[in-house]
């Protein structure tokens, strides 16, 4: 039983054929997805643009309710336990779009990511700051630590949601595109960020519709394509298979 009990929490998600139809439409945006994903792996999931990345990461951690199948997170069953999950996973979402006029300082945003750690009823203390500050650093933003995010650049922006996700100290990071405006240097250090992550213990889970931008660290990669999984497996394998090629160069119009 407790032999059982150890591998159910190793695998930190699974899903059984689930299913996720937004309101109002016919077509899932994700179609019977399998996954299964244990603790420590780097998942990168790759697929052209429309073909569920995003949907299945909201899946993942309850955003988005899934319609049909089975998904379970840290052995919790997703519609039921969403808050208790979220808790667990630093979210670095896609396009976030910033007011030029927001007030929010870039050190309160990163501060955002604990919420959940500190609770509604505490203020942030000298330990919260300390992890704020050390967050801002890794990803080199420490300079920007008063500055309103309106005034910061796509890229910085990008960095301090990173920073956001790892001031939370989650189990799992679900990255959604995050080397979206990054330039190459800065691709290049938040790549070896993720790596130490990975070395670290925490899961990782990354999309992207960029194949060079894969991390060789990364130890797995899903490939997606109109909602459906079309390959998995281990990175060297899922490369090799030609898969990738498939879904990504040689996608017909979908009329
Ligand atoms: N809120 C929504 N309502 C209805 N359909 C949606 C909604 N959001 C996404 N979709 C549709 O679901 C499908 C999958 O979208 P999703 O955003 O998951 O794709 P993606 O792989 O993340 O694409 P991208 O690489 O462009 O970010 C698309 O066909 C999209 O049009
Ligand atoms: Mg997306």
């Amino acid at each position: 039983m407790r032999a059982e009990q150890m591998r159910m929490e190793d695998e930190t998600i699974r899903l059984e054929r689930v299913s996720t139809v937004y309101e109002g439409e016919r077509i899932p945006a994700i179609r019977e997805v399998d996954i299964s994903v244990h603790g420590g792996d780097f998942v990168c999931i790759v697929g052209p643009n429309g073909s569920g990345k995003t949907t299945l990461l909201e899946t993942i951690n309850g955003i988005l309710r899934y319609t049909s199948g089975h998904g379970s997170v840290f052995g919790m069953e997703i519609t039921s336990n969403g808050s208790a999950i979220r808790k667990r996973i630093g979210y670095v979402i896609q396009n976030f779009e910033i007011d030029p006029l927001s007030p929010f300082l870039c050190k309160n945003v990163v501060m955002s990511g604990r919420t959940g750690k500190i609770g509604l009823l505490r203020f942030p203390e000298a330990d919260d700051w300390d992890a704020v500050r050390e967050s801002m650093i890794r990803v080199g933003m420490e300079r920007w630590w008063s500055r309103p995010i309106g005034k910061l650049s796509g890229g910085e922006f990008q960095k301090i949601l990173i920073a956001r996700a790892l001031a939370q100290e989650p189990d799992v990071y679900l990255l959604d595109e995050p080397y979206a405006n990054l330039d190459i240097r800065s691709r290049h250090e938040i790549s070896e960020l993720l790596t130490e992550i990975h070395v670290a213990g925490p899961t990782l889970l990354m999309v992207s519709h960029d194949v060079s931008s894969i991390p060789s660290s990364c130890t797995h990669i899903i490939v997606m394509d109109r909602g459906s999984i079309v390959g998995s497996g281990s990175a060297t394998e899922v490369i090799e298979s030609g898969v990738i090629d498939k879904a990504l160069g040689m996608r017909r119009p979908n009329l």
